[in-house]
């Protein structure tokens, strides 16, 4: 469970040589699991109404998640650079909290973690994995699109019905759009070597 999977381990990456890994998250790791994605979110605050709701939970309440349903994180060395949430749902993977801070950004790190967990994905025979974005945040839409997600639904917020959210699916057993080997980027998806 909380064995790390190599993600990089092509000839260039951009910083000091050091590949990134994803691993799954243990309860322990809910303090790290929590600042990351506070780090990450906190741009947030007052962009969106209401504000994410991580910036709002408890390391308790995060250690229980990971516990009950999951979550991973990504590292540079043993540097945590990122974190995602995941829920195995009948027939998908729900995918959230996609966290990368902003000093790590740009790097492919929300990619790796978006590759480690379709893959795991697949590993539990699941078909789908679905992702949830405030319609609020059209650069968010945008990017799930540009990894092969589509818009399925759009939701209302449980407390302010005026507040929407688009579920965005995407079919698994298609690669991420990933970065070719031999081009300019770190990243590999796992099983595509
Ligand atoms: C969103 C976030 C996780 C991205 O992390 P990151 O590690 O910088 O992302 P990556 O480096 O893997 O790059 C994202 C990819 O999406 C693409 N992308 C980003 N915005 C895009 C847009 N508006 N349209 C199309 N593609 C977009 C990037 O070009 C990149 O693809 P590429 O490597 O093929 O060029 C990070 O900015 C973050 O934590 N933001 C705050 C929290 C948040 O909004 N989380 C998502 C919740 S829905």
């Amino acid at each position: 469970m909380t064995e790390a999977r190599p993600i990089a381990a092509g000839s260039k990456r951009r910083h000091n040589q050091v590949a990134i890994t994803v691993r799954f998250a243990t309860g322990d790791d809910a303090s790290v699991v929590r600042e990351t994605a506070l780090l990450a979110f906190a741009e947030l605050r007052d962009v969106i109404d209401p504000p994410p709701g991580i910036l709002f939970e408890t390391g308790d309440e995060v250690r229980r998640a990971i516990e009950t349903e999951g979550a991973v994180v990504a590292l540079d060395g043993e540097v945590v650079v990122g974190s995602a949430r995941f829920e195995a749902r009948p027939g998908y993977l729900y995918i959230g909290r996609l966290a990368v801070p902003p000093l790590f950004r740009g790097r492919g790190i929300a990619t790796a973690l978006m590759a480690f967990l379709e893959v795991h994905a697949r590993s539990l025979g699941l078909s789908e994995a679905r992702v949830s974005v405030r319609e609020a945040l059209p650069g968010n839409v945008a990017m799930f699109e540009h990894w092969g997600y589509a818009p399925v639904s759009r939701d209302p917020h449980h407390r302010l019905p005026h507040v929407f959210s688009i579920g965005m699916a995407k079919r698994l057993g298609q690669a991420l759009p990933t970065v070719a080997r031999g081009q300019s980027g770190i990243l590999d998806e796992p099983d595509a070597r």
